[in-house]
């Protein structure tokens, strides 16, 4: 039977996982009635960043000037937060490093692996990518293809395992696509690819922050990633253009140690010892090859308070927590758009099995889509639209209320049903949707 909006304050009067949205800064949303349902595009601010901010910007720069590289671990913050991010990822210390931005850490990878297959399977030309992926990161393995002798080959999402054969040097994937929410399963893909003689590099934008990860399957060799990338600003709440990460695994760090191999970004940061300031490039070992130049301190101060938020979620039930209430929601979402806007055009796009879909729900609507996500967002709901036709939702688990659900479909439906979406203000386009 459909919820009722009591129903929804009984569900969050029992949630375990309640607490952690007094670790977000929602005093103002909920001054304007705002339903937040873009923590997958850019997260909520953390109550404790603008105090860290400050203390970093007046204390660590302001009084102790330099000395902080050293003496505030300025220097080691990307690894630190790296530490921090590696449980959600299923990965160990060490492992995992906060720099650049995505796009910028999958040219690393995805050159590293190109590396790797070069040396051992020469014969192998092709790298397979989804293309429905993020074209942020198409555009990156199609240059590098270019410039490496490579070619890419864009599958569909269901032909990506056919696709497998022993001409494919990598296969680039993101865990859970933007527009769809459709979820890849990622051992078993790990697993055909690696069957397959091919590399895995996973782009976790959509995954890191919403439910458990794992980099390294159950445990078999077979199913342990090779690389991985993902955004610091969606579910891991570090703020507008926060680093992102990126992890390796370890077996392939320790071949470039012995090798004495980087990655094309050879900044001085990635230098096994940036300040002789020796005129030749020698990678850094381990993880510290993929750093290149100087990190961008007040933004990661940001980024380590959204990352902090996961310690008290730990605390609390843990990611399995965290994902349950995941599927929870975006299911109570699907039920309730389904059951009152029948009949309004709204087709759903994301996987209804839970174990398919991310923290995400996507409807698409022929011809009204843009303007329809305009329409709510007037109504204080915000989502946002992703050409052609989507209209996408995401539900941060660790702010979000089963109330909010409720009330934004609330919302929807009145814009739908009234049919105001199709004012004519509702059609400008700004720069960004
Ligand atoms: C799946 C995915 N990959 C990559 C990116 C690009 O990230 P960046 O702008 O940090 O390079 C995004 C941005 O939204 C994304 O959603």
């Amino acid at each position: 039977m459909t919820k009722t909006r009591t129903d929804c304050l009984n569900l969050d009067a029992n949630d375990r996982l309640a607490p952690l949205r007094a670790h977000f800064m929602t005093e103002s949303v909920d001054a304007q009635s705002l339903i937040y349902l873009d923590g997958n595009s850019l997260g909520l601010l953390p109550r404790a960043t603008p105090a860290r901010v400050q203390e970093v910007v007046q204390g660590e720069w302001g009084r102790d000037l330099i000395r902080s590289w050293n003496e505030n671990g300025w220097m080691t913050l990307s690894q630190r937060i790296g530490d921090k991010i590696a449980p959600l990822l299923g990965v160990g210390p060490g492992e995992v490093l906060v720099a650049d931005s995505t796009s910028v850490n999958l040219y690393k990878v995805l050159s590293a692996a190109l590396a790797l297959t070069k040396a051992d399977a020469p014969r192998r030309r092709l790298v397979v990518a989804d293309r429905t992926d993020f074209p942020s990161d198409l555009y990156i393995a199609d240059s590098l293809c270019r410039e490496r002798g490579f070619e890419l080959v864009l599958a569909d999402d269901q032909e990506i395992l056919s696709r497998l054969d022993d001409r494919v040097a990598v296969l680039q994937l993101t865990q859970v696509n933007y527009r769809t929410g459709r979820r890849h399963r990622m051992s078993e893909i790990t697993r055909a690819a690696h069957r397959a003689g091919a590399l895995v590099v996973w782009d976790l934008s959509h995954s890191a922050g919403a439910f458990p990860v794992k980099l390294k399957g159950e445990g078999a060799a077979e199913d342990v990633a090779d690389f991985a990338v993902g955004c610091g600003y969606k579910y891991l709440n570090g703020g507008p253009g926060a680093p992102a990460f990126v992890w390796a695994n370890p077996a392939h760090t320790q071949r470039m140690d012995r090798e004495h191999t980087g990655q094309p970004l050879s900044g001085w940061l990635g230098h096994e010892a940036p300040f002789e300031f020796e005129p030749d490039y020698r990678p850094g070992t381990s993880m510290s090859r993929f750093l290149c130049g100087t990190p961008p301190i007040l933004s990661l101060a940001a980024l380590e308070c959204g990352v902090d938020v996961f310690q008290a979620a730990l605390a609390l039930g843990g990611l399995n927590a965290l994902c349950e209430k995941s599927i929870a929601l975006t299911g109570l979402f699907i039920d309730l758009v389904e059951s009152r806007c029948a009949g309004q055009g709204l087709t759903l796009v994301t996987p209804r099995r839970s174990d398919e879909r991310g923290s995400q729900v996507c409807f698409s609507h022929e011809s009204g889509a843009f303007a329809i996500m305009k329409a709510v967002i007037e109504r204080n709901v915000i989502g946002d639209f992703r050409a052609p036709n989507i209209l996408r939702f995401g539900f941060a688990p660790l702010y979000t209320r089963f109330v909010d659900v409720w009330d934004a479909v609330d919302r929807l439906e009145t814009v739908l049903r009234t049919s105001e979406w199709r004012d004519a203000r509702f059609s400008l386009r700004e720069a960004v949707t």
